[in-house]
């Protein structure tokens, strides 16, 4: 080496450069070694060999190697430092890995279940309204017709927030509220989330979503009522589906039925109607002899667990991505 010229030397180190700009990992710290290690690195070689040249020749090498050094410094640290970034992101993004489709979110069965039955009942023209789900005994039970003896009003049934308040049992409250604040005619579905004290189990949950529906106007009639669900059903079900009405008791309707729905070779309910009460209508300042009106209630839960054969309520509570990603579209 240090039979090489000065000038020989400087530029075999300057070709050099040239790779620290591509060079990584090990290579890269053989460069620093070769060019700027304390024993034989040819720059320190270059340095230290100033001190056999004569004077003149000496401050020009010199300088030249100064500047050399400078710039393998700077090439060395900037080429080090976007190894060492590149290295980092790797670990996050590792670019060798398979695609990764890109995620998609759906609507909740349940919700799209409450959607589509509003949406059907809209086209009736009803309108979408909602109330609170902490509510009065009073809306809950007792301007429903249902006294507070009654084993609906029961604390083993009903979770109280204070005494007075409940948290509704139901979405009828909503008709009081309704009926109270607007004048006939009136057409509203209202759904919403109802809570009991019940057991979590495959077909009980103590909170649950519920459509309310209620149209009160004069002259309204059980067959308006019939027609109307009957409408619904083939809407929602099928055009084929059958519907059966079958006598029934609610303290809020007069007379009441459940409604149920052909289901392979059995029925299955899925509501609860009547006529309005005259009582009701009365409680919530509506001429009874001027005006009629129906009501019904029904499970969104349960419909949905119908509509796609789920056998456990709880799978519609979990939230877990196996079970929701068969519902995205
Ligand atoms: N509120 C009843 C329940 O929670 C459901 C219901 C039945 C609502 C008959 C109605 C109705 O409007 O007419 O079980």
């Amino acid at each position: 080496m240090s039979e090489q010229s000065p000038n020989d030397q400087f530029l075999a180190v300057e070709r050099t450069i040239g790779e620290i700009q591509h060079a990584d990992g090990a290579r890269l710290a053989e460069l620093r070694v070769d060019l700027l290690g304390r024993k034989a690195g040819r720059l320190t070689q270059i340095l230290r060999s100033l001190s056999s040249l004569p004077s003149e020749e000496r401050r020009v090498v010199g300088l030249r190697a100064n500047d050399l050094k400078r710039e393998i410094e700077s090439a060395l640290a900037s080429r080090e430092s976007e190894v060492a970034s590149r290295k980092a992101s790797k670990q996050v993004a590792d670019l060798t890995m398979p695609g990764r489709s890109a995620w998609r979110g759906a609507i909740h069965p349940v919700t799209a279940v409450v959607d589509e039955i509003c949406e059907i009942f809209r086209d009736l023209g009803f309108t979408r309204v909602s109330g609170p789900e902490a509510e009065t005994q009073e809306y809950n039970f007792t301007k429903l017709n249902i006294s507070l003896d009654h084993p609906a009003a029961d604390m083993q049934d009903t979770m109280f927030l204070s005494p007075g308040i409940v948290m509704r049992t139901h979405t009828s409250p909503v008709q009081a509220r309704t009926m109270e604040q607007y004048e006939p005619p009136i057409r509203i579905v209202v759904p919403g989330l109802v809570y009991r004290r019940d057991a979590f189990d495959a077909s009980h949950a103590p909170v649950f979503e519920q459509i309310e529906g209620l149209v009160v106007d004069e002259g309204v009639s059980f067959v308006d009522f019939k027609a109307a669900i009957d409408f619904f059903v083939k809407r929602f079900f099928s055009k084929t589906t059958a519907v059966r009405f079958r006598p029934s008791f609610f303290p809020f309707t007069e007379p009441s039925a459940e409604v149920d729905v052909k289901w392979g070779d059995g029925w299955l309910e899925i509501m609860g109607a009547g006529m309005v009460h005259p009582a009701v209508l009365e409680n919530c300042g509506i001429d009874s002899e001027r005006y009629t009106g129906y009501a019904f209630g029904m499970g969104p839960h349960r419909i949905t667990m119908l509509r796609h054969g789920i056998p456990d309520i709880r799978l519609l509570f979990q939230n877990d991505m196996r079970f929701l990603g068969q519902f995205v579209e």
